[in-house]
């Protein structure tokens, strides 16, 4: 990267602090993050103490600027990977985007990452949805200060699926996740493993990667977070939406495809928005996976919900479709007004609940494949076992004026613990998240994959049959007033680890909190 360039040009990306402060990255701050680049010392890995890894790579988080819309480039906040070791095709950059490089990896490999931290305040690097020990989770009790670096090393123990990286800065001032992501520091990472391989689902090209996310620019093409007074309280409140789609980091756009079979994998990379995906031709939504990799068996639905954070693996056939016509990945409308008025406010271009198209699939070639989806797919993975001796943990979700959500009555408190927060290594609970607020909360829980065992309560409204709850996940959407149950086993790893909403203007304002994994 040319550093002077990004010094001296102008940047606007603005964000309101969880104080309230307006603050406006300044030449001057950047200077301090970018000037001399990364000045720590190789420090020992954590997380994991080997003598041999199969993948070694250097992630650097820093400013950069790119092209999104025509015009000016935007300011923007990225990761860049340099792969040191390993199969060349861990690591694919995203070059025409601010989305991070796509990180490949394989069931069973050691992996260490050597974290640089090029910006102007303190970054974490957070595996979201992987199964990796405490102190490589990108907590933020474990802050990388600017212009210092940090070496995580894990196995990849999860099998095959979808899962992503991104910051989860949280300073004594408030959290930063929400900024730090909306900038642009998130990426792609895939599992692979045997299993998955062995059941030859469309690869390649025929693999078709989906990073959802909504942005608002301002005239010269900058990014705008939460912008001052009453709008940005209510953002806050809600959760911030942009009033434009970018589908990985560019304005939606049409591909061209062929009769034969695709596998889309979307995640949603919102800071608040939800997205009700669906096919424009009415065609039912054909879903073989969900966050923790592939369902049993593929299930059609008319539709399917995503919340933030989550993920979806999306089987559609193209083999009958005309050539010359076009298939859209839309998200649909839904009504917004139950989720305590969400989008309703303010004068967002693209409220809550509106319909837009994501990807169009134009085909545009005629082939002979005859690949079928299989009946039968990721059964190797046994649903964790309950029952009616399972310990319950109860979890209220409530609103607290002015201020956000609680959970339990509680806010994040740096690493503080309370003593219903604190679990047995080993033991399988259900955990019970009633939502006693009339919005939606994508709840996530880091480090391990659950199964959602159901739902109750709740108002009934457009999306229930689009909730996908079969398979594994690591973010479950409470619907407002809703009670969901999950089984959770806390195996491998003690420690700390955090639980929160992934709305992520809900999380920095303090719907989080640590729990405790005793051994
Ligand atoms: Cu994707 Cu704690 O986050
Ligand atoms: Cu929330």
């Amino acid at each position: 990267m040319n550093r002077s360039k990004s010094v001296h040009r102008r940047t606007v990306l603005q964000a309101l602090a969880g104080t309230g402060v307006l603050l406006t990255l300044s030449p001057g701050l950047l200077l301090t993050g970018c000037d001399g680049g990364v000045k720590a010392v190789e420090s020992e890995t954590l997380g994991l103490d080997s003598d041999e890894y199969d993948v070694e790579l250097n992630l650097h988080a820093m400013p950069d600027s790119v092209p999104i819309l025509p015009g000016a480039p935007s300011e923007v906040w990225r990761y860049r990977a340099e792969l040191l070791k390993g199969p060349k095709n861990t690591v694919s950059e995203n070059p025409d985007s601010y989305l991070g490089p796509t990180i490949r990896l394989r069931h069973g490999q050691t992996v260490k990452i050597h974290i640089h931290n090029e910006l102007p305040e303190d970054t974490t690097v957070h595996w979201h949805g992987l199964h990796v020990p405490s102190d490589v989770d990108g907590q933020p009790r474990l802050p990388i200060r600017p212009g210092e670096a940090m070496t995580v090393g894990f196995e990849v123990l999860d099998r095959a699926g979808l899962f992503w990286y991104h910051s989860h800065a949280h300073s004594e001032q408030g959290g930063r996740v929400g900024f730090q992501s909306y900038a642009g520091l998130a990426g792609l990472l895939i599992v692979e493993d045997d299993e998955e391989a062995g059941l030859g689902l469309p690869s390649g090209d025929n693999e078709l990667l989906l990073v959802l996310q909504d942005r608002t620019f301002a005239g010269a093409n900058e990014l705008v977070y939460l912008d001052g007074g009453m709008g940005a309280m209510m953002d806050r409140m809600h959760g911030f939406l942009g009033d434009r789609m970018l589908v990985n980091g560019v304005p939606p756009a049409t591909r061209k495809v062929a009769t034969r079979p695709y596998r889309i994998r979307v995640l949603n990379g919102s800071n608040a928005r939800i997205y009700k995906l669906a096919w424009s031709d009415g065609r039912p939504v054909t879903l073989i996976g969900a966050d923790g990799g592939l369902l049993r068996e593929p299930e059609d639905r008319p539709y399917a919900v995503l919340a933030p954070a989550q993920r979806l693996d999306i089987w559609v056939d193209l083999s009958q479709s005309q050539p010359g016509s076009t298939l859209e990945l839309i998200s649909d409308s839904f009504q917004a007004s139950m989720m305590g008025g969400m989008g309703m406010m303010g004068s967002n271009a693209l409220p809550l609940g509106s319909r837009f198209t994501l990807v169009g699939l134009e085909v545009a070639e005629s082939v002979e494949v005859n690949e079928q989806l299989p009946a039968q797919l990721g059964l190797q993975r046994q649903k964790i076992p309950v029952s009616s001796t399972t310990p319950i943990r109860p979890f209220e979700l409530s609103p607290v004026m002015m201020r956000g959500f609680a959970i339990n009555g509680r806010r994040f408190e740096g690493t503080s613990v309370a003593d219903d927060e604190k679990v047995r290594l080993g033991d399988t609970e259900i955990w019970e998240f009633w939502n006693n607020t009339p919005m939606p909360h994508p709840m996530h829980i880091h480090g391990l994959q659950f199964n959602i065992l159901g739902r109750r309560g709740g108002n009934s409204d457009s999306l229930h049959q689009g909730l996908v709850d079969n398979g594994w996940h690591d973010t479950v959407l409470v619907m407002p007033r809703e009670t969901v149950q999950l089984a959770i086993k806390f195996e491998r790893f003690d420690g700390l680890f955090i639980y929160h909403c992934h709305n992520m203007e809900h999380e920095d304002a303090g719907m989080m909190r640590y729990f405790q994994v005793q051994s």
